[in-house]
């Protein structure tokens, strides 16, 4: 049975706008003060020591922000910690070692549990094999991982030697993942013989050499995890490839002092899609970004040391990071991760693992609800989902019809939502509502977080009235922030700051790149990107990257792709190509083009329709008009087209546009 979920409201919440959190939620939220705006507000900067005071440090920090060089802001400066020894040593010190710190299960039912003292001991025996194999202290180690508990321990270790990691997404291609270790001159590589996928074994391993074929550097050693045993591909590992386990059963018991970090050494670098097809390296670094992440779960997942925890995200994204790995652990909370699909092998999987493992907090992306929504809601009525105080939505714009579907079916009226906004480049949630002290209104993610100098601006960066769109920019620096794009501090101006900022007057703004609008409450509704990313089930893609994929498909002559709206993904891809003489669109064709997508960036960026047009909408002055090509993936009315170069080109290619 498939519902569209308006079955499965009654009028009563298809009709409420605002929604207050129970007083029994609010009497145990670690906060529940709305003083608390205006606390952070009139002690701003020093508000942030609340955050840095979470953590353990090793030497005091003197200043919370140096920003005597902005936009290159310093936070907690002079400090020192390591992030290992907050997410790991300090709570088997305080006497939470027996405390489950990963649950752990895998597509087919199996269960891993490691407690405190368990993590302990592998991030040590794992830092001391990675110090075998040379890695030293500010050496990138890049990670090509799914959902195994060796990424956060393989995370952690990195930590403890002060080597910042770079995680590249499993699902991302060979290509993507040579670009990624190129750009970030990586020679250190953890991944993976494979996994499961809807009960299939895949080849991850001979992605994963197909990638370190294309890395130009030396690539000095790599550890593969044995996840599939006897289901594996029997690959060997050659020279200077080594077994996971083998390499850790030589480092039995062996201990590593985690090294004392500055607060402004990097921790990690993850990379995201901008505008140009090349990826960005966003700088994390260890004070300010654990600060952050760790400050965030505390006052918006209101996640306490007692809590079982469960984001649904992979850490190949920075939810994962800050929301799996960094900030639940870094409290001491027990963080489940789950190996498989929502679907696998039922559409109630997700629901059975809430009820399996007394889930209290929950975090999971809309394309997600959406689709749980399309499946109905007698897969969660099968569970006992009573378990959880608080639910949390990221990544994507939640519609008010699937935010009360979550809250009705799996929130059962009772658990606050928060709706989070936040970037790769911003560490950790900016725009919510505490859920604890705010009303909350469906749709639109609630006013900035507590020190947080969010705005909705027009195009000269004046403030807009309520109601009216604009751009969304934050005017203040913030601890979680990214210092730079690695390597390349130029484009880190150009991509974030030049767009508002006023360097002769001292002003910088941060341009996040996302159009807005604002209340009379200051609740903001995030209306999505306004560069030329597409958010394909909370993904983020770059229109380019897909487009200079395409036109690397032999006969292809140009390519312009479209994020279209999709009722369970948000966007879709919808690439409209023009082939070179010779060619013509037959099904081969399209499947090339498909393929060469995939294979350059991974099946997320699977175009949902290919087009073929002889010639592209273009302006007289020879631009491509997307918004144009955008309102025909739609099937809406078209908007103004007197300024087209070729208007009788639009017909054409609307009609081949399928429904
Ligand atoms: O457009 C916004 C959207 O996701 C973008 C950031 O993508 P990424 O760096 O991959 O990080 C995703 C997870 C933090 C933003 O620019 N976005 C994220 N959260 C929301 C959102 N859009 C609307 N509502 C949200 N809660």
């Amino acid at each position: 049975m498939t519902d569209d979920g308006d079955g499965d409201l009654e009028a009563r919440l298809v009709e409420q706008e605002t929604f207050e959190p129970s007083d029994e939620f609010v009497e145990q939220a670690n906060v529940s003060d709305e003083s608390i705006y205006e606390e952070f507000e009139e002690d701003w900067p020093r508000c942030w020591t609340r955050a840095a005071d979470l953590l353990d440090w090793d030497s005091p920090y003197s200043e919370v922000l140096d920003d005597s060089e902005e936009p290159f802001y310093e936070w907690f400066a002079d400090g020192t910690l390591n992030a290992s020894y907050n997410c790991v040593d300090r709570h088997v010190e305080s006497g939470d070692k027996n405390r489950a710190a990963i649950k752990w299960e895998g597509e087919h039912g199996e269960t891993r549990t490691y407690t405190y003292q368990d993590l302990y001991r592998e991030v040590n025996e794992f830092a001391a094999a990675l110090r075998e194999l040379g890695v030293e202290e500010d050496d990138v180690v890049t990670l090509y991982m799914p959902m195994v508990p060796e990424l956060p321990i393989a995370m952690l270790a990195c930590a403890r030697i002060g080597a910042p990691h770079s995680v590249v997404f499993a699902g991302f291609s060979a290509d993507a993942l040579a670009t990624r270790m190129n750009s970030a001159d990586s020679r250190y590589l953890i991944t993976c013989d494979g996994y499961y996928r809807r009960g299939d074994p895949l080849d991850h391993l001979a992605k994963a050499n197909e990638g370190l074929a294309g890395v130009d550097h030396g690539v000095d050693a790599t550890v593969v995890v044995d996840r599939l045993g006897e289901d594996g591909f029997g690959h060997d590992l050659s020279g200077n490839q080594h077994d996971w386990d083998d390499l850790v059963a030589d480092h039995q018991g062996a201990r590593v002092d985690p090294v004392e970090r500055d607060a402004e050494d990097m921790l990690f670098l993850m990379y995201t899609s901008g505008t140009t097809g090349e990826p960005k390296g966003v700088k994390h670094t260890t004070g300010g970004y654990l600060a952050y992440a760790t400050w965030t779960s505390h006052a918006v997942l209101d996640l306490e040391p007692e809590d079982t925890y469960w984001c649904s995200a992979d850490i190949g994204w920075i939810t994962g990071h800050s929301y799996i790995v960094y900030g639940p652990l870094s409290l001491g909370t027990t963080t489940v991760m789950y190996e498989g699909t929502p679907d696998y092998p039922e559409r109630d999987r997700l629901w059975e693992l809430v009820e399996k493992y007394a889930v209290d907090v929950f975090y999971t992306a809309p394309t997600a609800i959406r689709a749980f929504m399309k499946w109905g809601s007698e897969f969660p009525e099968r569970h006992d989902l009573s378990s959880l105080r608080l639910l949390g939505t990221v990544g994507e714009p939640i519609n008010p019809r699937a935010w009360k579907w979550y809250y009705k079916h799996i929130g059962n009226e009772e658990c606050p939502i928060v709706d989070t906004w936040w970037q790769t480049e911003t560490g950790g949630m900016m725009v919510t509502t505490l859920p604890g002290v705010g009303t909350m209104k469906p749709g639109s993610a609630g006013p900035p977080l507590p020190g947080i100098d969010a705005r909705v601006v027009d195009t000269e960066g004046e403030e807009v009235g309520a109601g009216r769109a604009g751009y969304l920019t934050v005017d203040k620096p913030w601890p979680g922030m990214l210092r730079t794009l690695y390597n390349n501090d130029e484009r880190f101006i150009g991509e974030y700051w030049e767009e508002y900022s006023d360097p002769d007057a001292d002003e910088w703004v941060y341009f996040p790149e996302d159009g807005a609008k604002i209340d009379d409450d200051g609740y903001i509704t995030i209306l999505g990107r306004v560069d030329d990313v597409i958010n394909v089930s909370g993904h983020r893609l770059g229109t380019m990257e897909i487009e200079s994929a395409i036109v690397g498909v032999e006969g292809v002559a140009e390519a312009a792709v479209v994020g279209g709206d999709h009722e369970v993904k948000g966007e879709a891809v919808y690439a409209y190509v023009i082939l070179e003489d010779g060619y013509d669109g037959s099904e081969e064709m399209r499947e090339a083009i498909i393929e060469g997508v995939e294979d350059a960036i991974g099946p997320i960026a699977r175009p949902e329709q290919v087009i073929f047009t002889p010639e592209l909408p273009k302006t007289r002055s020879g631009k491509i008009m997307r918004r144009l090509l955008e309102e025909i993936a739609n099937g809406e009315e078209l908007g103004d087209t007197t300024t087209l170069r070729n208007p009788e080109i639009v017909e054409d290619i609307q009609a081949k546009v399928s429904d």
